[in-house]
């Protein structure tokens, strides 16, 4: 049977299987930009504004969110040992596939993207936007020790970490106290910022991402609370 362009819609939204979206359409109250919508005329379009059962929803092809990490949560859809960010989200937000755009250590927080955009979710991982490019993550960290100004020129001028051919270098390091920076890197390894504060002989005791791109984590976006955002890296 074919299925009617307005469920696919809802089924991309993430709304529910094929069957829950054609009783939604066909059968329970839908409010569509303000009017009741009459499923024998009405179609339904991206960017429409749906009420259904009291839940809004703004139909949109690609879904772009910002996460404020809370610490204590794993970047992970199969955790190990602790909760996933992902239960931090809606449901219709997993049943479209909504993935992490890079990972967070389970006691970072902060910055988190997640997308059901491939090609996003790719340039932000690479750090790659074009050939010339790249796109800058600013942490802000407390170290164990005080962080002598002799690190900070070492992070600026690279650091050798395990498995790495080239020197890692921060694409930027400001003071914040004794034992406090803002550091920016535009690779994405594997513990990336916990290694380098290492080869420095220290230690860092926490780590919250500040920026990712063109996005800043905004002051009133409380731990554990998300917002939906446009797509832009720069
Ligand atoms: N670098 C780390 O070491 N941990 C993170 O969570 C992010 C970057």
């Amino acid at each position: 049977m074919k299925v009617h362009p307005s469920v696919k819609i809802l089924q991309a939204q993430g709304l529910g299987s094929r069957k829950i979206c054609e009783n939604f359409f066909w059968n329970s109250e839908i409010f569509c930009n303000g009017k009741r919508l009459d499923p024998e005329i009405d179609l339904l379009k991206w960017g429409d504004e749906l009420k259904i059962d009291g839940q809004s929803y703004v139909l949109k092809e690609r879904l772009y969110i910002l996460m404020n990490k809370p610490a204590g949560y794993e970047t992970s859809h199969k955790p190990s040992r602790h909760p996933s960010i992902f239960n931090l989200l809606p449901s219709y937000m997993l049943n479209r596939g909504v993935q992490a755009a890079g990972r967070l250590d389970v006691d970072t927080t902060g910055l988190l993207l997640l997308s059901d955009d491939g090609q996003f979710i790719h340039k932000v991982i690479s750090g790659k936007r074009g050939e010339q490019h790249q796109i800058e993550k600013i942490y802000r960290l407390t170290a164990d020790d005080v962080i002598p100004d002799l690190a900070v020129q070492r992070l600026l001028d690279g650091v050798e970490l395990d498995d790495e051919e080239e020197l890692i270098c921060a694409s930027r390091v400001e003071r914040l106290g004794p034992r406090e920076i803002r550091l920016g890197i535009t690779t994405g390894k594997y513990h990336q910022v916990k290694r380098m504060i290492a080869a420095t002989g220290n230690r860092v005791v926490q780590l919250h991402r500040e920026r990712v791109g063109a996005y800043t984590l905004p002051q009133h976006l409380k731990e554990g609370l998300y917002m939906e955002v446009d797509p832009m890296l720069f």
